[in-house]
């Protein structure tokens, strides 16, 4: 028989569900509030379970002074108590103390996480902290089951989810924007006789980099396995410092043989009602507290720029409607004659076809033309990418781009161009070297057959699921030009 029966710790979003009065348990966690009053102490406290806090009831005649004198925000706590109906408003009961143990003490004259609202630059400045609040517990908690719907969807409709390199030696977007991988002393690199740097003394024996896409490597598995996906970092030093762009996010990238830019178009369109639909589903009070807090910013707002939805109204309005799937050319004239081209309220008025479409115009189509997703195709073939289907215009390539309210761009994806010919031909007019990419261009000679793909930005994502405002708040530690912290 043990004589020391060491209880099994209860987590506190079991915990607050639980009608099992007069049982004894024991929680941890760490410390959001406490509120002395006469003869008792209130503490609520969090272990990231759940949004919710369990209340602790620390009678002064059971707890002695030195332990509560100890227990302040951010302290954390092993309690052990019996657990009670609550008589308190908004939670079904409550542990009454009656062993405390402080794991961890928190000077409250030191500790940043005080229990008030912070501005989200402030949580920004502390991020190693932040996760700490309720605000970053939930999109935290989002996030994961937000990555575990992902598979789940993929794995569901028989797709292999495949690990493509993060190191490098090709430019699959062709946009110049990657980060060097290199073991060389950056102040003394091996040079050739002619001065130049010599890659071929480096690691990899060549100029390497952190990659942009794993879908170069995605079409190679794709060619062979149907249906693929991958989902990984990505790294891209564009110098967009905006409130959508990360050097480092994630990337979830479907990669299907046998299909065409309208398969493609549906397999984008069906996952993404598929993970609307799960986070309400599986999100439920997480949804509810984001919502809240958006009600609440938006009455800081004047009237008119206040939004109509609400955060799971605006969910459940993607759920509803058909995307609307139009052609670039289309979108040119919808621009050409909108109020906002002719009242001049476009940073960026369109010029002409040809034009690259500003993060403006794309939320012009959803938000106020279509006031639904809009899903973009055959785009001029000069603002592309070197791998896309040519269509037979000559002029444009069977790309697609979902656009989403609030966000603009949330999925960039293509027909890939499965011709040998045509896709060399392509790429000497844009400068890439065939010769580097010989192990891409086998798949065309051996057995090449129609396929597409897309990329979704995981973080585009989680902010049109969350509400959030800025995409640094939806990855624990965002990665962006001049910083580089935590
Ligand atoms: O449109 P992009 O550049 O497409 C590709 O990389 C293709 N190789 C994908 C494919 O066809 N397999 O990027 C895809 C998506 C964008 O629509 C956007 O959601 C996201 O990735 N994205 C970024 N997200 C955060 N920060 C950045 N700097 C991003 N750049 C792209
Ligand atoms: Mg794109």
């Amino acid at each position: 028989r043990k004589k020391n029966k060491i209880m099994k710790r209860i987590k506190i979003s079991e915990l607050t569900n639980s009608e099992d009065f007069g049982s004894e348990v024991v929680v941890m966690g760490w410390v959001r509030t406490v509120r002395v009053s006469k003869n008792v102490a209130f503490i609520a406290l969090n272990d990231g379970s759940s949004l919710r806090n369990a209340q602790i009831v620390a009678d002064f005649s059971t707890i002695n002074e030195d332990i509560l004198s100890r227990i302040h925000t951010g302290t954390s706590l092993s309690v052990v108590g019996k657990l009670v109906e609550s008589m308190g408003k908004g939670q079904k009961n409550e542990v009454q103390a009656t062993k405390i143990e402080v794991l961890g003490d928190s000077d409250p004259d030191l500790y940043p996480m005080q229990a008030k609202r912070h501005s989200l630059e402030f949580l920004r400045e502390n991020a190693h902290l932040r996760f700490r609040t309720n605000l970053f517990g939930a999109i935290n908690r989002v996030r994961h089951h937000m990555i575990f719907a992902i598979h789940k969807f993929f794995n569901d409709r028989g797709f292999y989810n495949v690990h493509t390199p993060i190191i490098t030696a090709s430019d699959c977007e062709g946009a110049g924007e990657m980060f060097q991988v290199t073991t060389f002393d950056i102040n003394n690199p091996p040079r050739t006789p002619e001065k130049e740097i010599d890659w071929s003394e480096d690691f990899f024996g060549r100029q390497t980099n952190l990659t942009v896409s794993g879908q170069l490597e995605g079409e190679l598995a794709a060619l062979a396995l149907s249906q693929i996906y991958t989902f990984g970092p990505t790294f891209r030093a564009e110098n967009s410092n905006t409130s959508r762009h990360l050097a480092e996010f994630w990337m979830i990238e479907p990669e299907v043989a046998f299909a065409d830019i309208h398969d493609n178009m549906d397999l984008a369109e069906d996952m993404l009602k598929y993970l609307v639909q799960y986070a309400l589903d599986n999100c439920a009070e997480d949804l509810e507290f984001l919502e809240q807090r958006l009600i609440n910013e938006e009455k800081e707002k004047p009237q008119n720029e206040r939004s109509a939805m609400t955060l799971r109204e605006k969910l459940r309005f993607v759920l509803d409607n058909k995307f609307e799937r139009i052609t670039y050319t289309e979108a040119i004239e919808i621009l050409k004659n909108s109020p906002d081209q002719k009242k001049n309220r476009f940073a960026y008025p369109i010029k002409e076809w040809g034009a690259d479409l500003q993060s403006e115009h794309e939320r012009y189509l959803v938000e106020k033309h279509f006031k639904k997703p809009v899903i973009l195709t055959d785009y001029p073939k000069e603002i592309k990418a070197f791998y896309m289907k040519q269509n037979p215009d000559g002029k444009t390539v069977a790309a697609m781009d979902v656009l989403f309210p609030q966000i603009g761009e949330i999925i960039g994806g293509s027909q890939r161009e499965e011709d040998l010919d045509k896709l060399t031909t392509r790429m000497k007019e844009m400068n890439i070297p065939a010769e580097s990419m010989w192990w891409y261009l086998d798949t065309r000679r051996f057995g090449t057959v129609v396929h597409s793909g897309y990329g979704l930005g995981f973080e585009r994502l989680m902010l049109f699921v969350t509400g959030m405002g800025n995409i640094r708040d939806v990855i624990p530690f965002p990665r962006t030009p001049k910083n580089a912290e935590f």
